[in-house]
């Protein structure tokens, strides 16, 4: 970050306390040499003003950036496995690279041109920049924020959608589908494009909103009403993901979920394990629509033994919609704990339409 900015704001801060109280001296201003004027009438006391930096110093001081750039170090988005890959490539440094997605906001973009600079690994500058005011007390706390506008998927081709999930906008604007659900050709049908098909592994905004799953015509399980899970209307990306933290390796800039981010709604979730249980549900449901798929053609076995989806087999639509809800839930990985309503509704009238 710009320690030297923060260093330059705080001394402006000095700077304009300063003026401040040599403005409240208590005579009048002395008369001109040589042409003593009346005295001045006495000031009023000035009353002891507020530290101009204390708000300032709850965010930056040291202790909390050495904290923060040690979990940032420990985290995904630190260590960016997938940079060298995906993050020079137009179609994926939006999301792969950190100053490909200040590029791509920049210029209001999806896909970058060729020639721009791009690859590089995330820093603090991919997500933060200048507040937007320093009006804390009625604007809340403004974590200077690149990106704070609710999010229009870019997949959306009516229109219509916007998710806004408030200071966890940053991370549905990377963390959104880039396929959506499969359309039937004039037979009913739909033909598998490659074994990647499927919305990416970046699903989970969608899910946790619960919506872009393929529905069938005839269900038994209701699909819930979109945004309604209390996972998304009394928690977010940031409480789960972010949860306070004074360790390096879980919470904070770390992003990983701790269950800490969950205990204080469920007393039962209070270990990392009791959180690998809450998946058990969905993954019995999950791993029965796997193997229906396999039977139907839609997926196949790898060599190493794994399904994945079955390039050029064309199936019955339907069967390719429960392929996408399969592909929606696998690439959001939570296990079903975004959106677990969601998810299982999904599941089960995927599982049906396949019987
Ligand atoms: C709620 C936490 C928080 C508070 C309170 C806060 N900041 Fe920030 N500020 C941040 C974050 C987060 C960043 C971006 C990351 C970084 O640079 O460390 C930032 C960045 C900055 C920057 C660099 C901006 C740039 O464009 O490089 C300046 C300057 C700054 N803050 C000044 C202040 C001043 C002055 C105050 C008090 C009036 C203040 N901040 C209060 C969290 C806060
Ligand atoms: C809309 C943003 C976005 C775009 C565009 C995008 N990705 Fe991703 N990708 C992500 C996110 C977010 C993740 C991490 C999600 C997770 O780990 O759960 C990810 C994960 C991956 C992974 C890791 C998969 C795994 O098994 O963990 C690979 C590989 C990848 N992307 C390749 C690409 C390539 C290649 C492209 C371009 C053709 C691309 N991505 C475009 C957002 C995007
Ligand atoms: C992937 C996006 C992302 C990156 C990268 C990132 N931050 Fe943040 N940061 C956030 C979000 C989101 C919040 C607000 C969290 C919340 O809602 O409580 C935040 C909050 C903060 C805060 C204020 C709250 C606190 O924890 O004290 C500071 C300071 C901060 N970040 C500094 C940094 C620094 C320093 C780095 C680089 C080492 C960094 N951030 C990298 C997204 C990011
Ligand atoms: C600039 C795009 C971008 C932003 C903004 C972003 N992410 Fe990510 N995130 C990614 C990508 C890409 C990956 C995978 C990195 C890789 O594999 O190299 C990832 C990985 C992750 C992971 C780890 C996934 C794993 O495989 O273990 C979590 C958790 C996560 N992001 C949550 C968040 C949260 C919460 C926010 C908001 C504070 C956020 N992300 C903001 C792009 C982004
Ligand atoms: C109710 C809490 C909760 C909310 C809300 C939540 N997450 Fe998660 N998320 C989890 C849990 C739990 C996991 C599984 C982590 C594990 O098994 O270690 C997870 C997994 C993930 C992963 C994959 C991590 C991995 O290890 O592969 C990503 C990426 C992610 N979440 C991003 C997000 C984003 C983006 C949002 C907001 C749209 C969000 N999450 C909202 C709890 C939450
Ligand atoms: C803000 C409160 C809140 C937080 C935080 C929260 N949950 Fe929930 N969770 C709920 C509520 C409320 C329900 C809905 C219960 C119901 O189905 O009526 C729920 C449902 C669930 C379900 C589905 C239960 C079922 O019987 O179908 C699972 C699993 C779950 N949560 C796991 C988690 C995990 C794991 C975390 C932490 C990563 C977490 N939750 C964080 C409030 C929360």
């Amino acid at each position: 970050m710009g320690t030297k900015n923060l260093f330059k704001a705080i001394v402006l801060f000095l700077f304009a306390g300063a003026l401040m109280m040599t403005s409240c001296v208590k005579e009048g201003p002395m008369g001109l040499p040589g042409l003593d004027g009346k005295d001045g009438v006495d000031g009023t006391n000035g009353q002891n003003g507020v530290d101009g930096t204390a708000s300032c110093i709850a965010c930056h001081n040291q202790t909390n950036k050495a904290l923060i750039s040690a979990q940032f170090e420990n985290s995904v988005h630190g260590e960016g496995p997938n940079v060298a890959y995906a993050g020079a490539r137009s179609g994926c440094a939006t999301c792969h690279s950190g100053n490909g997605f200040v590029a791509a906001k920049t210029l209001g973009v999806r896909d970058l041109p060729a020639n721009l600079d791009k690859g590089e690994p995330f820093t603090c500058a991919t997500c933060h920049t200048s507040h937007q005011t320093f009006d804390f007390a009625n604007d809340g706390p403004d974590y200077a924020l690149r990106l704070t506008d609710p999010l229009k998927p870019y997949m959306d081709n009516t229109g219509s959608v916007q998710i806004d999930m408030g200071a966890s906008n940053i991370c549905i604007d990377c963390h959104q589908p880039r396929e959506h659900a499969p359309v039937a050709n004039a037979e009913g049908n739909f033909t598998i494009p490659n074994n990647r098909f499927g919305p990416h592994y970046s699903t989970q905004s969608v899910v946790v909103e619960g919506i872009w799953g393929y529905t069938f015509a005839q269900a038994s399980t209701a699909i819930p009403g979109a945004g309604s899970h209390p996972h998304r209307t009394a928690a977010s990306c940031n409480s789960c993901h972010m949860h306070d933290s004074t360790n390096g390796t879980v919470g904070g800039h770390t992003w990983n979920v701790g269950p800490a981010a969950c205990s204080s709604c469920h007393s039962g979730i209070n270990t990392a394990e009791a959180i690998q249980a809450a998946k058990a549900e969905y993954y019995e449901l999950f791993n029965e629509l796997g193997e229906k798929l396999l039977e139907k053609g839609a997926m196949r076995l790898t060599t190493t033994g794994s399904l994945e989806p079955n390039p050029n087999a064309t199936v019955p639509i339907d069967v390719a919609g429960a392929l996408f809800n399969y592909r929606l839930l696998y690439g959001d990985h939570s296990g079903g704990i975004h959106n677990p309503a969601y998810a299982k509704a999904l599941l089960k009238n995927s599982i049906e339409a396949l019987n």
